[in-house]
């Protein structure tokens, strides 16, 4: 059997075409446009490709799409100060810092000063709590992105068996809290492997939908793949020649699986869309429009 392709880019260009729909129609109704505001702290290769590439897709949809650039060596104090003037600042709705930050700044201080209701990263722990307790206001872009996926495909959640790969506060643990919400895109039995799981293939062998997100290249291998499973792909890893694969072994797992997400082409152009998503969200509370 050949999976058919869960195809992320496809999907993404119409949520933003539908966003960019609705920023003009506000635009209309009350005059002012979403603005979000990307802090970059440092010169990491990949983040200044995913900033470009967030920026970018503001523009697109007729956002504000507002770079802010730190050194390297930026002190923690100055951080947060340019995150309180973002807070205080009507034009930002959506504040991104992107991570990973450089190891003298504490990301958990920088997550917590950024204003929950400007929190279109969902990483707030006002936020993960809401969704943790069945209430979500942000949720992070890239699990919401995968929601998406598999609810446009047609894909049961329900009473399904999703096995997630990877414990991150970011996607694994945020996903699995979506997966576990009462009704459509979850109602889901959910297992968490992590780094401290025994026998994993044990675990992903009965898994209707499994979902890798442990940065690792090709790790998954098609005979740990249920046939006819959905697989969802959230690596983004470079292999030995410099070329891009996911977590997943994707020639083979194809062969077993129903429905797969390409890497790239999956997920990644999915994250941006959603995150285009929670800050139209964000200007709609803030605004009240
Ligand atoms: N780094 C990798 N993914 C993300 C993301 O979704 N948000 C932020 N802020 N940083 C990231």
């Amino acid at each position: 059997m050949a999976a058919r392709i869960l195809d992320g880019k496809a999907l993404a260009q119409s949520i933003r075409n539908q966003v960019a729909e609705e920023v003009a129609r506000l635009q209309t109704a009350t005059g002012r446009v979403p603005g979000l505001t990307v802090v970059l702290v440092g010169d990491n290769p990949a983040s200044q490709v995913y900033v470009r590439n967030k920026q970018n897709a503001c523009k697109a949809a007729g956002m504000r799409g507002t770079l802010l650039r730190l050194p390297g060596d930026v002190e923690e104090a100055k951080l947060l100060a340019t995150i309180d003037a973002l807070n205080a600042d009507p034009d930002v709705h959506g504040i991104l810092v992107q991570l990973p930050l450089p190891h003298q700044i504490d990301d958990r201080q920088v997550i917590e000063r950024v204003d929950p209701r400007k929190d279109v990263d969902g990483f707030h722990p006002e936020n993960a709590g809401l969704l943790a307790i069945g209430q979500p206001r942000f949720v992070p872009c890239t699990p919401l992105g995968i929601r998406e996926l598999l609810l446009a495909s047609g894909i049961e959640t329900k009473g399904a068996h999703a096995v997630i790969l990877g414990r991150s506060q970011i996607v694994g643990k945020s996903m699995a809290l979506l997966l576990l919400q009462k009704g459509p895109g979850g109602d889901a039995t959910v297992t968490v492997c992590h780094a401290a799981s025994r026998d994993v293939d044990d675990f992903t062998r009965q898994a209707d939908i499994l979902i890798a997100a442990i940065g690792r290249a090709e790790h998954v291998k098609a005979r740990a793949i249920k046939p006819g499973a959905v697989v969802i792909d959230v690596g983004m890893n470079r292999r030995d020649d410099g070329s891009l694969c996911g977590d997943v072994d994707y020639a083979g797992a194809a062969e077993v699986a129903s429905w797969i997400t390409p890497v790239p082409g999956g997920v990644g152009p999915m994250t941006v869309a959603l995150l285009l998503r929670n800050t139209l969200d964000a200007f709609r509370r803030l605004e009240g429009a």
